[in-house]
């Protein structure tokens, strides 16, 4: 029989495109809030009493926990509704989760990292508000005993919610707006779909435990990785400067280097992970086959 999966923020970017690789594994519960997903559920899970209605009539094996505020900005100036997202609703899902047997898994962010170096697991510094409600959440999540933590960072093209990455960049393309490539912020995503990929072996992994970092081989500045996501386009007349994250007005302070050692999760499945161009081989083929360039 196949096991019961809750998938959480599955409305959203990763909840979205992560559906796809479980619905023929699982017999898969995805919810949203506001948006409900295609065979799914509307659940506003700050509610700890509707949080353990639903558990108790389903009876998960497997929880995916993906909801959270993820712009940094707003959870500076919104610190109670990001912990009230962030945090309350991981707090309910774990207490349900007490005492029974679930695998439960928590994506947490590469901005509890701030180091000089590729930070390890062990190493996190968490210095804004958004990184500060996920490491928070973190900690309860990681009180179960068959939990995982991935703290990662991830890449794609999501037409329906427009507001990562690579969307604001082809919209300030088209735009023909100058597009700021900042060359002093370090970071080593990977590609959603490659994410997802990890996520579903991860869950069946044995050795997978406690908190594993899941990025690119390979580090690179946010502003030379749009620049080569840019090339493999071939937009040669695309308006862009380099600047310093200094340059941009922002609320909430920014680790200058977010990039983590992948050795762990390396070691877990002996197999390098992809590297940034691999990464943006697969971003690009997906780009061109939805004819967006
Ligand atoms: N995006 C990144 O680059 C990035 C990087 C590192 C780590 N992460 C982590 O990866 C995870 C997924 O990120 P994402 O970018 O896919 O997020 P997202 O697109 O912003 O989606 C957030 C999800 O949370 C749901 N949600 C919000 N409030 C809720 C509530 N009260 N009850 C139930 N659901 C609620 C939303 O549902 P509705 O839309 O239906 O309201 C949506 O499905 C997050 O944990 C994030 O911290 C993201």
């Amino acid at each position: 029989m196949k096991k019961k999966l809750v998938l959480t923020g599955a409305s959203g970017k990763l909840g979205s495109t992560l559906i796809n690789f479980l619905n023929k594994e699982y017999n898969l519960f995805p919810i949203g809030n506001k948006k409900k997903p295609k065979n799914g559920y509307k659940l506003d899970l700050t509610n700890k009493n509707k949080v353990e209605n639903f558990l108790n009539k389903i009876k998960p094996e497997i929880i995916i926990h993906l909801v959270a505020i993820t712009k940094v900005d707003f959870c500076e100036e919104n610190f109670n509704k990001a912990h009230e997202i962030n945090f309350l609703t991981t707090k309910n899902l774990v207490d349900w989760s007490e005492k029974k047997k679930i695998r439960f898994i928590y994506l947490s962010t590469d901005q509890l990292y701030d180091n000089s170096n590729l930070s390890d697991e062990k190493s996190a510094n968490p210095k804004n508000f958004y990184a500060i409600t996920k490491f928070l959440s973190e900690g309860v999540v990681l009180s179960l005993k068959n939990s995982l933590v991935v703290r990662t960072n991830f890449y794609g093209f999501f037409p329906k919610h427009k507001d990562s990455l690579i969307d604001w960049f082809i919209n300030e393309i088209k735009e023909k707006r100058q597009v700021s490539l900042i060359k002093d912020i370090f970071f080593n995503p990977v590609y959603v779909k490659h994410l997802c990929d990890y996520i579903v072996k991860l869950i069946k992994a044995r050795k997978a435990h406690g908190i594993v970092n899941l990025g690119a081989k390979n580090s690179i500045s946010k502003g030379m990785f749009l620049y080569k996501v840019a090339k493999e386009l071939n937009l040669k007349k695309f308006k862009s400067k380099f600047t310093n994250v200094k340059n941009i007005k922002l609320k909430a302070y920014r680790p200058k280097n977010m990039s983590m050692s992948v050795k762990k999760i390396e070691n877990i499945f002996n197999k390098p992970m992809p590297t940034i161009e691999d990464g943006i081989f697969y971003l690009v083929n997906d780009l061109k086959s939805c004819n967006e360039f």
